[in-house]
């Protein structure tokens, strides 16, 4: 009902609704929809009640409400069923993977305005203050071989770049696996997890970090030479509900694409994007570390790195890009 109530609101702009008018398309009582009122300022709408003319719809707030992204979306399937929404939680894809195990459906979404456990690769926290990110988490349920899993994780680089690029303008790219980098440094982080059989995946959740409108001053010292935010680098706020809207739509295009055609046009693109390949890196894993030429990654999306002595594949590990020195 709140959805059809800001709908209404929305439709008649400047002008006043009488709450008569509102409980007569709604078909409910108009203390009904008092109460409702009542509950979209306490989430922050600014609705102002004149007592003869009616209803009046001022302000919306920055948050990523259900009903907002319902009313922006463009997709056919992500985001168009569940869509769970957190002021606080621990971490969104600690509670994407319980509603999968409690069967939600494929393309329910978890959005938190903060995380106060919010997780990353390798055992790592992810830093994310409140209204100032998008921390999302996308549950799909993918006919892919349980080996294919990793893959989703470069499919959703690819969709997420492609994505900012279409809204912001800014040239991010990628750093093996799932990094989005902007001049060296980090904007977006993913981290992908899995529940399957032996031969068929019951879910894969895409977790995805994104520092929309964080402000340098507000990054902890330990990130401020290492990350930054789309706000930071083109100079203004960039609407969160916009790019989650991008970022829902180009990643169901990518996923349906991947699912008609396979992986191989994927993996083209995320060539396109990579900011790893032709570089020098570092790479420290399973109890290793070496380093070598980026040269390419492979059907698996395994990273190709030449070293002296061979050609390795890397498909799990932390990959570091090594500045190049040059020779004078
Ligand atoms: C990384 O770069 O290490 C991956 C970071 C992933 C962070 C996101 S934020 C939303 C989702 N919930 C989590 O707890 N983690 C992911």
């Amino acid at each position: 009902m709140r959805t059809r109530i800001l709908e209404i609101l929305r439709k008649s702009s400047e002008e006043y609704v009488s709450g008569e008018e509102i409980s007569r398309q709604l078909s409910v009582s108009r203390t009904a929809i008092w109460k409702q009122m009542q509950t979209l300022k306490q989430s922050g709408y600014e609705i102002e009640a004149h007592p003869r003319r009616g209803y009046r719809l001022q302000n919306r707030p920055d948050l990523l409400l259900p009903y907002e992204i319902r009313d922006t979306l463009s997709t056919k399937k992500l985001g168009r069923g569940e869509i769970y929404y957190f002021s606080e939680i621990d971490s969104t894809n600690s509670e994407a993977k319980k509603q999968a195990n409690l069967g939600c459906q494929e393309g329910a979404i978890v959005l938190a305005e903060t995380q106060n456990g919010g997780r990353g690769r390798l055992s790592r926290s992810w830093f994310s203050p409140t209204g100032k990110g998008i921390w999302l988490s996308i549950v799909l349920r993918p006919p892919f071989n349980p080996y294919d899993a990793p893959k989703c994780t470069l499919l959703a680089a690819v969709a997420v770049t492609k994505a900012i690029r279409n809204v912001t303008g800014v040239e991010c790219g990628i750093k093996w696996p799932n990094d989005i980098l902007y001049q060296g440094k980090k904007i977006v982080g993913i981290l992908t997890e899995m529940s399957a059989e032996i031969d068929a995946i019951n879910h894969v959740v895409i977790g995805m970090g994104i520092n929309v409108n964080i402000k340098e001053q507000e990054f902890p010292a330990e990130l401020m030479d290492i990350a930054t935010s789309l706000s930071i680098i083109v100079g203004h706020d960039i609407s969160r509900l916009a790019l989650l809207n991008a970022i829902l739509t180009e990643l169901e295009q990518a996923y349906e694409d991947v699912i008609q055609r396979g992986f191989s046009h994927m993996l083209d693109e995320w060539r396109k994007f990579s900011v790893t390949l032709g570089e020098n890196v570092n790479v420290v894993g399973s109890g290793r570390e070496f380093s070598g030429t980026a040269v390419d990654i492979d059907q698996d999306g395994a990273l190709l790195v030449q070293t002296k002595g061979c050609l390795e594949r890397v498909l799990a590990g932390d990959v570091s890009i090594r500045p190049q020195i040059g020779l004078n």
